[in-house]
């Protein structure tokens, strides 16, 4: 027998004793039927939990799906901001998140109060805020972006409007270049992203000359003017799977590796190397789920996603404007 913590919401931390003969993936299974449940997973999460998804896909493609289920439980494998978009966009499920502490450094970095004084200060300015963010933040935004259409939203933005762009100053300062519009950039970072050397990608590079490097725009400048291709997770799983290159060095949380050598079984990726010898290239928060939490938070269905209807409208408008904005983005 062994102990696993399941959240809840009010009380904490209930231990539960999962028995070690149950076999929590047919478990799984049977609940989502019995439940008429869906598991939405993001491909920074462990294998095993991507293996039994629904749906695997980056902030963009979870959005859609989460938006347009039928299911009355959605099962969110991901981080804290990502099953609120799921509830604000449909409110009448209900939404769990295996470990109520996967948080994200990002949406961290940007507290709702702050940012509102910040905005105060450029009232004229368009609000884009990148969807790792909570709804607080959302609340106080004029459009939502992710890494798959941030560019395609700026470039619709007149050029006469000032923009402020939060939380994460990387990608801000990737738009920067990208679309060539000033913008107030929130210093916020994602703890993940921040740790890839440039010079140990540059002697993996060296030594592996063939190599094409894909990065995630939240990575570092240092890192992003070495990459071939910047783009989402799910660009960067496409890129691969379209180019007639054999290897490839990968820039962001390693467990989009896990899709990316299922879909290229004959093609060779390799991490980026973090500064030192750690595992930071995995998110501790995305990490906090296991499979067997998504089996507790089926069996109880909590940890659930609760939020204040009024922050709820007022987040709402912003990511419906990046769904009519961004309608054809892949
Ligand atoms: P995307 O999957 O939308 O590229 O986002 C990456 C990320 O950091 C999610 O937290
Ligand atoms: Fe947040 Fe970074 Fe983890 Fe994504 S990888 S959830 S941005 S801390």
């Amino acid at each position: 027998m062994f102990d696993v913590a399941v959240v809840d919401p009010v009380v904490g931390f209930i231990e539960e004793t999962i028995d070690p003969s149950l076999d929590v993936f047919e478990e799984i299974e049977r609940l989502k039927v019995e439940k008429n449940a869906v598991l939405l997973a993001h491909y920074y999460q462990e294998p095993a939990i991507q293996d039994m998804a629904d749906f695997i896909g980056d902030s963009l493609g979870l959005s859609r799906q989460a938006a347009a289920t039928d299911a009355d439980i959605i099962v969110f494998a991901g981080v804290h901001f990502m099953a609120e978009t799921a509830k604000i966009l449909n409110p009448s499920k209900k939404v769990l998140l295996p470990d109520l502490n996967a948080g994200c450094s990002l949406a961290d970095s940007c507290p709702a109060d702050a940012f509102a004084a910040f905005c105060n200060k450029f009232s004229d300015h368009t609000v884009v805020s990148y969807i790792n963010c909570s709804a607080a933040v959302k609340a106080l935004s004029d459009i939502i972006c992710t890494s798959s259409n941030a560019e395609h939203l700026i470039r619709q933005i007149p050029e006469d409007e000032p923009i402020i762009f939060a939380p994460d100053r990387n990608l801000g300062r990737y738009l920067v270049k990208t679309t060539g519009r000033e913008m107030k950039v929130w210093d916020g970072v994602c703890i993940v992203h921040e740790t890839f050397s440039e010079r140990k990608l540059v002697g993996l590079k060296m030594r592996n000359p063939e190599a094409l490097i894909l990065a995630h725009p939240e990575c570092e400048e240092t890192v992003l003017r070495h990459a071939d291709y910047i783009g989402s997770t799910s660009g960067i799983r496409r890129f691969a799977q379209e180019s007639t290159s054999r290897e490839f060095i990968v820039a962001t949380e390693e467990g989009i590796l896990h899709q990316m050598r299922k879909d290229c079984p004959d093609k060779s990726f390799i991490p980026a190397p973090p500064e030192s010898g750690c595992t930071c290239s995995q998110c501790p928060h995305m990490r906090l789920n296991t499979a067997e939490k998504v089996y507790l938070c089926l069996q109880y269905e909590q940890p659930e996603i609760l939020m204040e209807e009024s922050v709820r409208l007022l987040a709402l408008r912003p990511i419906e404007r990046m769904m009519e904005m961004s309608a054809g983005v892949a």
